[in-house]
């Protein structure tokens, strides 16, 4: 039986978190004399002198709607690079335990994993961006704690397999954690649907990508509630600003205009990926589950510094593992991406 108490760093197990007053009173109105607040408003127009919802009650439950989870299986961090910290800060002793990534994939591991000391174990995906599960399970050794897997991938684009990811959920005794940052581009089924069968599995997401809201830092984290009670005991208390809960709140009221932005997306990065193949200087547009490309071409950093020039900014993925000289095209709107099929035609 998989238990995150048991993975969890022994310093934590008895820790006692912060508490507020509003643990024992949650009401909206009375008088409240309890966290040294200003009581007579803010320099803005709006109310922001009170402290935020520590757990984000009334977000989580309009986001258990439409996930179609329990409130009690969402963690909600300031972007997805909090709650992937956190997980580092819970489950990882420093200098001692390691966690398992798969590059050419998303920086931010190898970074969190750095900065708390923990090591990483690269198993580099095969040469057309399959993931290792064979190489991973291998790789596993006492202290692995974790698996970062990251589909469809940054900065590849693709989804990975789901049978190998499958494989390394069911073998792998640590918390395998899929970061589904792109999910709405996708046409696969996330794997929120999969967490009773999978109680070692946390499964992120963000409002930065489909949902338009990268400047508001919102991102998601969905596992057992027994798991995320552990970085909910951890976290910042007041992690989640006022503005940030409410202004999503009433965004997602409006979630058709989200679906309608990825069918946007969806119909420009096929234009896109049509006209990309059509210039001679991209010798190959790696297939897309996401919303950007990677390309191949010849000196890559020389295309991306003229485009620079042109103020047409990509990146620059030539030193990445896998990707050399390739560079990692976002889909704009249609205009934006004339522009850059212009600039790069005329580097022909
Ligand atoms: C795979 C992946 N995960 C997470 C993030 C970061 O998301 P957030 O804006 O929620 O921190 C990115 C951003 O590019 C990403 O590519």
């Amino acid at each position: 039986m998989f238990d995150p108490l048991k993975l969890i760093r022994p310093h934590l197990r008895d820790l006692v978190p912060y508490s507020s007053a509003r643990d024992d009173y949650q009401g909206d109105d009375g008088i409240f004399l309890d966290a040294n607040e200003n009581p007579i408003g803010s320099i803005t127009d709006q109310d922001w002198n009170r402290y935020p919802d520590p757990y984000q009650r009334k977000l989580k439950e309009k986001i258990s709607e439409i996930k179609a989870v329990g409130t009690d299986q969402i963690f909600l961090g300031n972007g997805s690079d909090e709650p992937i910290d956190l997980l580092f800060r819970a489950f990882c002793e420093p200098g001692i335990d390691n966690v398992i990534i798969n590059p050419p994939t998303y920086g931010m591991y190898k970074v969190s994993a750095d900065i708390n000391d923990v090591q990483t174990i690269e198993v580099l995906l095969s040469e057309d961006y399959e993931l290792d599960d064979a190489g991973i399970l291998d790789a596993v050794n006492t202290n692995t704690k974790m698996v970062f897997i990251c589909s469809p991938n940054n900065p590849t684009g693709n989804d990975l397999s789901q049978d190998r990811i499958d494989k390394v959920i069911r073998n792998f005794k640590g918390i395998v954690v899929i970061d589904e940052a792109y999910i709405d581009f996708t046409n696969r089924e996330s794997y929120i649907s999969r967490l009773d069968e999978f109680p070692n599995l946390v499964v992120l997401q963000t409002f930065s990508k489909a949902w338009g809201l990268a400047g508001l830092r919102l991102g998601m984290a969905f596992g057992s509630a027994e798991l995320l009670k552990i970085p909910n005991r951890i976290k910042a208390p007041y992690n989640l600003s006022g503005l940030t809960q409410e202004t999503v709140l009433m965004a997602l009221g409006n979630s058709h205009k989200k679906i309608e932005m990825v069918a946007q997306i969806l119909k420009d990065r096929a234009e896109l990926e049509r006209d990309l193949k059509g210039l001679s200087i991209i010798h190959k547009v790696h297939p897309s589950d996401a919303n950007f490309f990677l390309v191949e071409l010849d000196k890559a950093s020389k295309v991306y510094a003229d485009l620079i020039h042109k103020k047409v900014i990509v990146r620059d993925r030539s030193k990445v593992v896998l990707c050399e000289n390739a560079l990692r095209i976002t889909v704009g709107t249609r205009e934006e991406n004339k522009k850059l099929i212009d600039e790069l035609r005329k580097l022909e």
